[in-house]
């Protein structure tokens, strides 16, 4: 099967009420665990791709990976930018096979951002690729790129509209009180979903994304910090609000931290109970497990999209 467009994967997932998860992929584990879940699962897929990412493993190499991945698999994928953060990123992307690209220009004005984002759904709609764009900032860490809790702020409403009216965007990415990375949330994690129901009102009907999404499960925090990692304190959304979400109008729910504590705690056990191993194929294969283990639990209790294709 060809690559797809998130578009009637958001369709049926707003009216089904569950979301599609988002996974960031770098290297052919990462996508190899994650499309062995999702067809296990028989889960529509979104693979997505930072600029870390294309950096890191190159363009052409991920293309290539993700062809493979369809060419052993009966699922619909929608290849995605992840957080493009000007024009000629998303236009490499579109020009590239990428079926959706993200274009954030969430820390700019909302004029700016709004110009941006035009220019980047005109070209990309010629070319048959969807766009997501955010409104709002999350706190948290993306890239090199720190956000501080006083510099995030949340979704307007009225803005929401009118950003989606005078774009033309496919997705709109809201801030509700996620964040990136491993630590979300200083006290009790709370989400602003009156905030969130208030926008689903305005845009009936209309998928938004959520970004900032991974659990931080403890148990994969234990085990980083017992075979020797830090992440005291860390703590993620808790998982029945995600579900609550994709009942809210939520339609992509996005996932990256998991998936690297998933894998580094599986590495880091592996080498500490098995120190004579140095054949990567001897932990990174117990590593994808994690990752497809991960993604498992993620489509199946997170995301309610099991049996969805
Ligand atoms: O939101 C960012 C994603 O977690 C990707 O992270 O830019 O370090 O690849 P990255
Ligand atoms: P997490 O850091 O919560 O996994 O969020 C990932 C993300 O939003 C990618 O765009
Ligand atoms: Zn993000």
């Amino acid at each position: 099967m060809p690559l797809v467009t998130s578009t009637a994967m958001f369709k049926k997932a707003y009216e089904g009420q569950y979301a599609v998860g988002a996974f960031n992929v770098n290297n052919m584990e990462i996508i190899q665990g994650i499309v062995d879940a999702a067809k296990e699962e028989q889960a529509p897929l979104i693979l997505q791709v930072s600029a870390g990412a294309r950096k890191y493993a190159k363009h052409i190499y991920l293309i290539k990976l993700v062809e493979a991945a369809l060419a052993d698999s009966d699922l619909p994928i929608c290849l995605h930018l992840d957080h493009g953060e000007d024009f000629e990123i998303c236009k490499s992307c579109v020009d590239g096979g990428f079926s959706s690209v993200m274009i954030d220009g969430s820390k700019h004005s909302f004029e700016e951002n709004i110009a941006l984002t035009k220019k980047v759904v005109e070209y990309a709609h010629a070319h048959g690729v969807v766009v997501e764009a955010e409104l709002g900032r999350l706190a948290g860490v993306e890239d090199s790129i720190k956000v501080s809790g006083k510099d995030a702020s949340y979704t307007d409403p009225d803005q929401a509209v009118e950003f989606v009216e005078r774009t033309g965007c496919d997705s709109l990415a809201i801030a509700i009180g996620t964040s990136h990375g491993a630590y979300k949330f200083k006290g009790e994690p709370t989400l602003d979903f009156e905030r969130l129901e208030i926008i689903t009102k305005r845009l009936p009907g209309y998928p938004l994304v959520l970004h900032g999404a991974s659990t931080v499960l403890p148990e994969f925090v234990a085990k980083c910090n017992e075979f020797g990692g830090d992440l005291k304190g860390a703590q993620g959304v808790p998982e029945h609000m995600l579900l609550q979400a994709g009942k809210q109008g939520v339609c992509k729910i996005n996932i990256d931290t998991d998936l690297r504590l998933a894998m580094t705690a599986s590495i880091r056990e592996h080498l500490q109970t098995h120190p004579a191993d140095f054949d990567p194929r001897q932990y990174l294969k117990p590593a994808r497990e994690a990752i497809k283990n991960m993604v498992q639990h993620k489509i199946k209790n997170v995301l309610n999209c099991s049996n969805r294709l």
